[in-house]
């Protein structure tokens, strides 16, 4: 079953055309990457994916939701971890999550936010204010935000930004246990060694344009890079 599926999306911000006519599925229970150069109309994907903005044209589902009507009930169902976003400065790191567990209605909340806080290593620093955190510690805090209601469909735009090497590898192993146990991951990246490492299919896009869309291939690299140079 396609989890998501794009369906000629096209996004035109005035006369920059962000996405052109992009089609693609994204099965149930995968990583799926969106990989591209910087510009190339990830982030603008992952937007209109989560209802934040809405396509020029085309089609796209959510979790059988349509993006253009239920872009609300979207966003209740999927964890979101946003570039560059950064958590309220006036809270602590422990009130920021508590704040997300009442807006998401969480059960067992205390049990939670202390797991995250111990997978992640910052329960030392919960009671610091979130401007007074390390730019690692911050995405650490969105990371379990948005994985504190146990979405089964989770997007992550440019997803190991600002982490230590060792904090990478955990998060990419959560990544990968998170789809082993049926979830799905939708992941852009402009890193190709995190493409290939975490995910399963991707899509490629360059210019707003789609290259490419299926299974992660052997030596990414080069099959990327003769793809966008392809692409000019
Ligand atoms: N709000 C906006 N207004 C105008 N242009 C935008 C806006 N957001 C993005 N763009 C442009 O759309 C293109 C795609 O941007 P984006 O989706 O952020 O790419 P990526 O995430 O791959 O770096 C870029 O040319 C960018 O400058
Ligand atoms: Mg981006």
């Amino acid at each position: 079953m396609s989890i998501i599926s794009v369906n000629e999306l096209t996004k035109e911000y005035g006369p920059v055309l962000a996405l052109n006519n992009v089609s693609f599925n994204v099965k149930e229970g995968e990583v799926f990457g969106i990989l591209g150069p910087n510009g190339s109309g990830k982030t603008t994907m992952i937007k209109i994916l989560t209802g934040q903005i809405k396509p020029t044209s085309g089609h796209a589902r959510v979790l059988d939701y349509d993006v253009k009507k239920s872009s609300i009930t979207i966003r209740k169902h999927v964890g979101i971890i946003p570039e560059q976003e950064t958590p309220p400065s006036f809270l602590t790191a422990e009130e920021y999550l508590y704040f997300i567990a009442k807006v998401r209605k969480i059960k067992d909340i205390e049990f939670k936010i202390g797991w995250w806080m111990d997978y992640l290593e910052f329960r030392n620093q919960k009671d610091l204010l979130c401007k007074d955190l390390s730019r690692g510690t911050r995405q650490k805090l969105m990371i379990a935000q948005a994985f504190l209601h146990e979405p089964k469909l989770a997007f992550i735009d440019e997803p190991l930004i600002n982490l230590d090497p060792i904090m990478q590898d955990k998060v990419k192993k959560f990544i990968k246990s998170e789809a082993k146990k049926g979830n799905t991951i939708f992941v852009s990246t402009h890193v190709l060694d995190i493409a290939e490492d975490i995910c399963d299919s991707l899509a490629i896009i360059n210019h707003g344009n789609l290259l490419y869309a299926g299974k992660v291939k052997k030596n990414l690299e080069k099959f990327f890079i003769k793809s966008v140079k392809g692409s000019k």
